[in-house]
């Protein structure tokens, strides 16, 4: 069954919201509590070590009453099932899109064209395992003879973005190895890495889904060159492995067929860490977690397929999020993590997100006329308090923002911790409350200064408290931010698993990178082409 292809804004529901809307848009949060004690409880969703309070949004139980409407109207619940059962919902692409079954109990059974897929997955993992151990426990040797101490990720986009961030948010569960990534084109990128590498101790994991890319590729070639200046060509079998669906590509690159970890075209790249893409996460904190990961977003699939909307986290979220978008006009959202060690989970984010549902022709291949994906932004607090929070506060834009935290300290510097969490909390009180000029008085303000000091309030936000940060909780947090994704992109009718808007630009690239060496001539625009001419003389 294919997906519902149903204009958002032809619902009752959205009617609905229309007319609530304005009603309810100048209501200040601050009167929504004070009139209910019990909001924030009727807001808050407990789920398993997760703790959701979306209370601090404007919303009142009308808004959301009538947002649950939308997502049955718009048959959430049918495209839930449709995604889960392995039906070709990426049917621009004419594929299932199953990152789901990447994290199911071996027991499951996810098929893909009448065919079980969890056998295939199990035995990947089971190479993964196997490889990661005889990795970490020094067994598998380099050309010399030496145990690896290094690992470079080659890849770029859902090829890097994924392993990194998590690689880098699971830090304190890290082992011995020296974890790199080279994603860019750039030159530069590749050559700061290699001025860390012995050639004798690395291993260079490959990672690109198509083996086309034009980034990883290059990076690839060049660390090759690198290291066989050193190695004989024998070596590459010891030191290059690769994860990708093209095995023949792979071959011709000259890693050997046992060294590749494949994986399917039913998993998305901005989708794909649970699969062999994040064969450089389990390198770095051991299979044992990478499992854990996995099973955590199990845990949020299960969440995300059973419970009823009205207290189904990411449905909630996307819901809250639509609300915001569409009507409030917010153009973008902001993730704030209260965690250094989630520093690039905003980037990682903007992929998932803005790859997903930056899209404007509908399910039924016409132009939208109403607003799809947010752009995403975001950087860790307390340091972003010292950058963009003043804008936040005090700007002209709405943004709402996800303000993620952790109740425990992994290594427990409870001072800091308290410091941390206070501050957690206060921004997102700051942000309901505001100021109000009496305050601003009270406190004894010269008169001159008054109108600046004042802040507004009624800043959304949705604080997700977590206990700890875990391998588990890591991937119940992704998975959470995954299905938001799905939910946002059935409620705007479009196809979330494509990515057609990149291929223009790598398109005009390759035609601009032939025009270098002087043997073709392309017409441009007077712009391109006085840019053009510019770096023929400067490079
Ligand atoms: O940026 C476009 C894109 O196709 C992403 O969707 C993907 O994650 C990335 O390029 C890398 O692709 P690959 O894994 O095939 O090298």
């Amino acid at each position: 069954m294919a997906l519902p292809t149903i204009n958002p804004t032809t619902t009752n529901a959205w009617k609905k919201l229309q007319a609530h809307f304005k009603e309810v848009k100048n209501v200040h949060m601050k009167d929504l509590f004070a009139q209910d004690a019990s909001r924030a409880d009727k807001f808050t969703v407990a789920w398993d070590d997760f703790y959701v309070d979306f209370s601090k949004n404007r919303i009142t139980e009308e808004t959301l009453k009538y947002l649950l409407e939308l997502a049955e109207e718009i048959k959430l619940k049918e495209a839930i099932t449709s995604q889960f059962s392995g039906e070709i919902i990426n049917q621009t692409e004419g594929r299932a899109v199953l990152h789901t079954a990447l994290r199911a109990p071996k027991s499951a059974e996810f098929k893909v064209n009448g065919e079980n897929v969890i056998p295939e997955v199990y035995q990947v993992k089971e190479k993964i395992e196997a490889f990661t151990n005889q990795v970490v426990n020094g067994e598998l040797k380099g050309f010399t003879g030496k145990s690896f101490t290094d690992v470079v990720n080659i890849g770029i986009g859902g090829s890097d973005l994924g392993p990194a961030m998590v690689v880098d948010s699971l830090q304190y569960y890290k082992n011995h190895l020296t974890t790199h990534f080279v994603s860019n084109v750039d030159g530069d990128h590749v050559n700061e890495v290699i001025k860390k590498l012995n050639p004798e101790t690395t291993l260079f994991v490959v990672v690109s889904k198509t083996f086309t890319t034009q980034e990883t590729l290059s990076n690839a070639n060049t660390l090759k060159d690198w290291f066989l200046k050193s190695a004989s060509q024998e070596a590459i079998a010891k030191h290059f492995v690769a994860v990708s669906t093209n095995i023949e590509k792979v071959k011709d690159f000259g890693i050997d067929e046992n060294n590749i970890f494949p994986m399917w075209d039913w998993v998305g790249g901005r989708f794909s860490l649970w699969s062999a893409v994040g064969l450089t996460i389990s390198l770095a904190v051991g299979y044992t977690n990478f499992a854990s990961l996995l099973e955590g977003a199990n845990k949020m699939d299960e969440h995300f397929k059973t419970a009823n909307f009205n207290s189904n986290i990411p449905v909630i979220l996307a819901l809250i999020s639509v609300w915001y978008n569409n009507f409030f006009n917010a153009e973008s959202e902001a993730i704030i993590p209260y965690s250094q060690y989630l520093n690039q989970l905003a980037t990682y984010l903007q992929q998932g997100i803005m790859e997903s549902n930056g899209k404007s022709v509908d399910r039924n291949g016409h132009p939208i006329d109403y607003q799809t994906g947010t752009i995403i932004w975001g950087e860790p607090g307390t340091n972003s308090q010292h950058a963009f929070f003043q804008l936040i506060h005090q700007g002209t834009k709405l943004i709402p923002a996800d303000f993620i935290g952790f109740a425990q300290s992994l290594h427990g510097n409870q001072d800091h911790q308290d410091k941390l969490i206070s501050n957690f909390l206060a921004q997102t009180e700051a942000l309901l409350n505001g100021k109000t000029e009496a305050e601003v008085v009270a406190e004894g303000t010269k008169e001159s200064i008054i109108p600046f000091k004042v802040f507004k309030g009624n800043k959304p936000t949705n604080t997700i408290f977590i206990k700890k940060l875990t391998p588990e909780s890591l991937g119940k947090l992704i998975a959470m931010y995954e299905h938001k994704i799905f939910v946002q992109g059935i409620i705007w009718n479009i196809f979330s698993y494509d990515q057609f808007g990149v291929e223009l630009g790598k398109q005009l690239a390759t035609k601009i990178l032939q025009e270098f060496n002087g043997k073709v001539a392309n017409q441009h625009d007077s712009s391109t082409a006085n840019l053009l001419r510019y770096y023929k003389k400067m490079s």
